[in-house]
């Protein structure tokens, strides 16, 4: 199949790079001509596994790159559309984009097209699209538009997207429906898994995806519930954790026997500093807008949105408490990145909590191993130092901080960090290591809803105390506190 992707961001180059690999034949058309030139010329704008290697594989065979909408319109069967939808000043998504593009697309229209909305967009959007269509001049019979929304994480995207739990193809006719099919065939019949060189999947990847034939308007909608549910979750387990640090409980073997629940799962139960990204705080008040105007109070997911923010306000008390004071001290930072595994700093709840430390006082040593470029956009050299490793970071700093769950971050040389730091203090937001092993490298270390992992040598209980941060729900000193 002749495809054209619209929108070379994540979701778009994905696509278009995996859409070659299944075999078909793809434009990928950016209007940020600096992009284009730098794809064309092999160079990868964005760190993704497996999609550097993709792009290399498929370059000037399957795969072009373009800034012209109208040329690859017209050499296309099936046109996705995979622009930005940013957040508007009001909550809801903003769809000029999408709109921009449909007018473009509409005019390029030369014979019977299948305009697929991949972007994540209110439910409806298929609607506004098929009239935008039509108001640029495109014949009511010339098109069909469906839904087929990407549910990749940023990280895994490759992955995601050639060994996903669930491909859903929305469509309102059988013709469109019949070229989504068409197109992801390869996938679901299983037969791209059984090529050589392909890229490997998950351990309990399965012989072939499965795919969800819906109308479109369901199928925009379960994008919206499906990242609205993931936040839910997390939120939910973040919610768990305050109560679990009050009571001396421990998150993580709560999760293990709320997770092991097959109605509940385990995954997406990891509390922490809050989730962000691009897409899960954008999507949330994205929906929660749709509700609204659908004159649905969806106030559940106002408590989703509170609960997030708060978490990050929660461990920078945490970080003020164990510290005693801010002002004037050094922190080594760890992670830049909204999550593990991406470059991404969007929404990072790292460079949030950077931005509180620096204006309580304190000065930041920071380390990723991949965001440190897209991070220095955020703050300026005389504000945080980044490092070139986790320990230069900690050399001479009051504490460490860690903030995105990096493999490395979970590997450190425990005792090597507490050589370098000046005073013995890991606060960790991504619950890395087990309280114990760290205390026993001696360091003070607070992580999320657990108690606290304090050295022997420190465990006076006048010395704990010092070291103990006031619990938040109750302000009172925390009984979560063991010695080790
Ligand atoms: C998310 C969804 O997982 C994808 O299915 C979806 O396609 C994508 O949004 C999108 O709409 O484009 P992504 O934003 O890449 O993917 O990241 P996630 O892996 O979902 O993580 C989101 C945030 O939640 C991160 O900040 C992460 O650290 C946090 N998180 C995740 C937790 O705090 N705890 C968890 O257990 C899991």
């Amino acid at each position: 199949m002749r495809i054209a992707v619209i929108g070379s961001g994540y979701v778009g180059l994905v696509s278009a790079a995996c859409f070659a690999e299944i075999g078909h034949d793809v434009i990928s058309v950016d209007n940020d001509a600096d992009k284009i030139a730098c794809l064309q010329s092999g160079e990868v704008p964005i760190h993704e596994h497996f999609l550097a290697e993709l792009i290399k594989r498929h370059h000037r065979k399957r795969l072009h790159f373009s800034t012209v909408i109208a040329d690859a319109v017209r050499a296309s069967e099936a046109i996705f559309i995979t622009v930005g939808t940013p957040q508007s000043e009001t909550g809801e998504a903003d769809l000029s984009f999408v709109e921009a593009v449909a007018s473009q697309i509409a005019s390029a229209i030369d014979g019977r097209k299948v305009i697929v909305e991949k972007s994540t967009v209110p439910v409806r959007t298929c609607e506004s699209l098929r009239q935008t269509l039509l108001f640029n001049g495109a014949l009511p019979d010339s098109f069909f538009v469906a839904s087929n929304p990407e549910f990749l994480r940023e990280g895994s995207a490759v992955s995601d997207f050639l060994y996903p739990d669930r491909i859903v193809a929305g469509a309102d006719d059988t013709f469109s429906s019949s070229v989504l099919q068409e197109i992801y065939a390869p996938l679901t019949s299983g037969s791209y898994y059984r090529g050589e060189n392909v890229v490997p999947g998950p351990v309990d990847s399965k012989p072939a995806a499965r795919l969800i034939l819906t109308n479109a308007k369901s199928a925009e909608l379960i994008k919206h519930a499906s990242n609205a549910f993931l936040a839910m979750k997390i939120s939910f387990i973040n919610a768990v954790a305050n109560i679990s640090e009050a009571v001396g409980a421990d998150v993580t073997e709560v999760c293990s026997g709320v997770g092991s629940d097959s109605r509940i799962g385990p995954k997406f139960l990891k509390a922490g500093v809050g989730y962000g990204g691009s897409c899960f705080p954008k999507d949330v008040q994205a929906f929660h807008a749709v509700a609204t105007q659908c004159g649905y109070d969806f106030s559940l997911l106002t408590e989703v949105m509170k609960i997030n923010s708060e978490q990050r306000k929660r461990f920078l008390r945490k970080v003020r408490s164990a510290l005693w004071t801010l002002r004037g001290k050094r922190l080594a930072v760890l992670g830049l990145a909204f999550k593990g595994g991406t470059d991404d700093v969007r929404e990072s709840p790292a460079i949030s909590i950077i931005d509180s430390l620096l204006k309580d006082g304190a000065a930041v040593n920071a380390y990723d191993p991949v965001a440190m470029p897209k991070a220095k956009a955020f703050f300026s050299p005389q504000q945080v130092t980044f490092a070139s490793s986790s320990y230069e970071a900690a050399a001479g700093c009051d504490a460490l901080l860690i903030l995105t769950e990096w493999n490395e971050f979970a590997e450190l040389d425990l005792a090597r960090i507490r050589g370098l730091l000046k005073y013995p203090i890991v606060v960790d937001g991504r619950n890395l290591y087990e309280p114990q092993q760290v205390a026993d490298a001696g360091l003070v270390y607070y992580s999320i809803g657990r108690a606290a992992g304090v050295p022997t040598e420190i465990a006076s209980p006048a010395e704990v105390r010092a070291y103990t941060p006031v619990d938040i729900l109750t302000r009172n000193p925390t009984r979560a506190v063991s010695a080790a």
